[in-house]
């Protein structure tokens, strides 16, 4: 960023700031979020630390200190205090829990407590006396501000017992409280966690005193006098010596039992909450739905391992313990200004508005393009070019745009355009999107030939975006059968395109000719034929296009629709892509090209007697060999059978365990045979599966 661009920046930062700081504090009508205000702030306070020069005295930067103050002590901390590594989603944090688990022999408890957004506290307790209070300051070193502690009444001064203890808490101030000290004061403060920070530091403990902070303990380093062997303990510890600890805990484990060991523990803490991890889950959600009705602000839960040696077997990373992560109720927001909204076509032809956004950092990493999705989307957010808005990572990856915080002077809401960027045809909508109609259009070309040579495709490696283009431009490149029929020495004429480059190329090409069939056939691009679906299909017996192909001539829907896992939709779909004249004249060009449109059967491959070849098998009920049943599927496809979800007319044979029900009626009635699980060994054995040389 030029200088001149940083001096508009700060000059329309700082006002949007000073704006919202006057609807917040004189017209307590604010109509930014605490985060938005944050995000603001911080993209201020970043530009003005480039800039220096450029930060003007009554900047709403000059209001706020650093978490360490000069006016302060500064003391070191005698045991680590870092923070926490974090998630966004929950699932995330039980992934974490069960990953912790799997990698243990014995079996691993976790707490869920409340992350209290106040300031983090560090209490030093010697023999059983207060002796220290200290902020966390930069983790290494913190501010003393213990006569400042000595006033909160929760904090006490000589604990029950003559232990040594470093005590990890979270000073804060309860909603209704800041309420009311809020409201007198001449420069309120946005949030109570700014208010318990900022009387935290104040140099005159009279002025903390008159402020009725609190304190959550959630953690105890003992160095003398205790030895808890797990986190519960050292709670109920750091509760027995006379601190205020949180009863909305949670305990839970794989099995939800810890071997019995709960049944204690539940009685001592009716208050609590036990289980399993679904438990888990769904008491991350609960909290997260009832945080709003606690008397004291939380900005997400903390996730710890209760076992103490399993904690030091876990260890630390640089930053944070892996024995502990924060769930964070919400994302990181950047707040950023609109700079243009580019329209881009896919390889269906679908329309994607994308906003171009000026970058901004975003939890780590940098936002830029911005994906929009639709009309709808836009008219929801009523977003125009020129807007400055919210952005965030969505489950911490994908950005979005929260939300508009302030209209550009227009007033108007981006409209689609009428007609197709690239190759001008008028768009058609359909559902909630735009299409380009015109399957030649060159960018939905582009599209679809970077789609079949990429990876998880074809995967044909140094045939990139720019050699494609090349491609297009120079050699009328139009179709992926095209790719084989290409003679790339042509390509030395041109500029960047030496000996080494063009040999890669071509052994790309010749690589993916041993591409699986099952490749190729999700490669084509065809609508609903992806990865999974060209799985199903061959997995369920389909090996060979010509036998798809004959299902798409017959409109087989139902053929289809007994596998699990294909809807009637899909199914209507691929077999209405097999059809397309254009699709089928690509696939008997490829074929000629060389790709493979048959794949053998795992067995033919292994040399298993083909026997349940042309049959088509159901299975049901449970059986004494085949647990779970998918086993017995499997050896029914190593053999060249297909196998279905249901029994039709087409079904030639019913494999029965125990308890099957309607199924067997059904295969009575349309004549299939039915089997039993030791007829079915008998079956097996007679083509067994050779032993492998390896
Ligand atoms: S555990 C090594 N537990 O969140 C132990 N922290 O980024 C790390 N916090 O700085 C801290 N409630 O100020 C822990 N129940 C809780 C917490 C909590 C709030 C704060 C703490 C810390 C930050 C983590």
């Amino acid at each position: 960023m030029t200088r001149k661009e940083a001096a508009r920046e700060i000059k329309r930062l700082s006002e949007l700031l000073r704006r919202h700081e006057h609807e917040y504090y004189v017209l307590a009508a604010p109509t930014l979020s605490d985060r938005e205000y944050d995000a603001l702030y911080d993209q201020l306070a970043s530009l003005e630390r480039d800039f220096p020069d450029l930060r003007t005295p009554d900047s709403p930067t000059a209001r706020v200190g650093s978490d360490l103050s000069s006016e302060l002590p500064e003391v070191e901390h005698t045991i680590p205090v870092l923070s926490l590594d974090k998630a966004y989603a929950h699932e995330e944090i039980v992934a974490w829990a069960r990953k912790i688990q799997g990698s243990s022999g014995a079996e691993v408890s976790f707490t869920v407590e409340e992350k209290i957004d106040g300031s983090s506290m560090v209490l030093y307790y010697e023999k059983g006396v207060l002796v220290r209070g200290v902020t966390r300051g930069n983790g290494l070193k913190g501010n003393d501000v213990t006569a400042n502690v000595k006033t909160i009444r929760t904090i006490p001064l000589r604990l029950a017992r003559a232990v040594s203890v470093a005590v990890r808490g979270e000073v804060f101030l309860p909603i209704d409280e800041f309420a009311r000290i809020n409201s007198s004061m001449e420069i309120p403060y946005a949030n109570p966690r700014n208010l318990a920070a900022g009387t935290l530091r104040r140099v005159r403990s009279s002025d903390v005193a008159a402020v009725p902070l609190t304190i959550f303990a959630y953690e105890g380093f003992f160095t003398g006098g205790a030895d808890p062997k797990s986190h519960v303990e050292v709670l109920s510890l750091l509760e027995e010596l006379g601190l205020r600890v949180s009863t909305r805990i949670g305990l839970f484990s794989a099995d939800g039992e810890l071997g019995g060991k709960l049944s204690s523990l539940r009685e001592r803490h009716p208050e609590w909450t036990f289980g399993d991890f679904d438990a888990m889950v769904r008491y991350l959600g609960a909290q997260r739905e009832t945080r709003r009705a606690l008397p004291y602000e939380i900005d997400g839960l903390v996730a710890k391992v209760n076992e103490l040696d399993r904690r030091e077997l876990l260890g630390y990373t640089g930053h944070h313990p892996r024995w502990a992560i924060a769930y964070k109720f919400e994302a990181p927001e950047g707040v950023t200004v609109v700079q243009g909204i580019d329209v881009q076509v896919g390889r269906t032809g679908r329309i994607t508005p994308v906003a171009r956004v000026r970058p901004v950092a975003v939890g780590g990493t940098t936002i830029s393009n911005v994906t929009l999705h639709n009309q709808d989307y836009i008219n929801m957010l009523d977003l125009a070019i020129g807007d400055s808005v919210a952005v965030s990572r969505r489950g911490d990856v994908i950005p979005a745009v929260e939300r508009v915080i302030e209209k550009n002077d227009t007033n108007s809401t981006w409209r689609m355009p009428d007609r197709c960027p690239a190759c001008e045809s008028g768009l058609v909508v359909v559902g909630a999107h735009h299409f380009c109609p015109n399957r030649d259009c060159p960018a939905q070309v582009r599209g679809r030939l970077l789609f079949f040579v990429g990876r998880g495709q074809m995967d044909i490696e140094n045939l990139g975006p720019e050699t494609i283009d090349v491609l297009m431009e120079r050699e009328s490149l139009r179709a992926p059968a095209d790719l084989y029929a290409f003679d790339y020495g042509k390509l030395a004429e041109l500029p960047g395109f030496g000996e080494k480059k063009i040999s890669l190329i071509r052994a790309g090409i010749e690589k993916s000719k041993a591409q699986p069939f099952r490749v190729v056939l999700q490669s084509l691009g065809l609508a609903e034929l992806g990865q999974k679906v060209a799985e199903l299909l061959v997995d369920s017996g389909y090996r060979s296009i010509d036998e798809l192909l004959a299902l798409a001539d017959a409109g087989s829907v139902e053929a289809l629709t007994v596998i699990p896992g294909i809807g009637e939709k899909t199914a209507q779909t691929v077999l209405e892509g097999l059809r397309r004249p254009d699709v089928r004249e690509q696939i008997e060009r490829l074929r000629a090209a060389g790709l493979s449109f048959v794949e053998e059967a795992r067995g033919e491959a292994a040399g298993a007697e083909q026997i349940f070849k042309g049959q088509t098998w159901c299975v049901t009920g449970s059986f004494e060999r085949f647990t779970p049943r998918e086993l017995a599927m499997e050896e029914v496809k190593r053999r060249g059978g297909k196998v279905v979800a249901s029994v039709s007319g087409k079904t030639t044979h019913l494999l029965a365990g125990e308890g099957g029900g309607s199924k067997l009626e059904k295969a009575r009635a349309v004549g299939a045979r039915i089997v039993s699980e030791e007829e079915f060994l008998l079956m097996l054995a007679r083509a067994p599966e050779p032993k492998r040389e390896d």
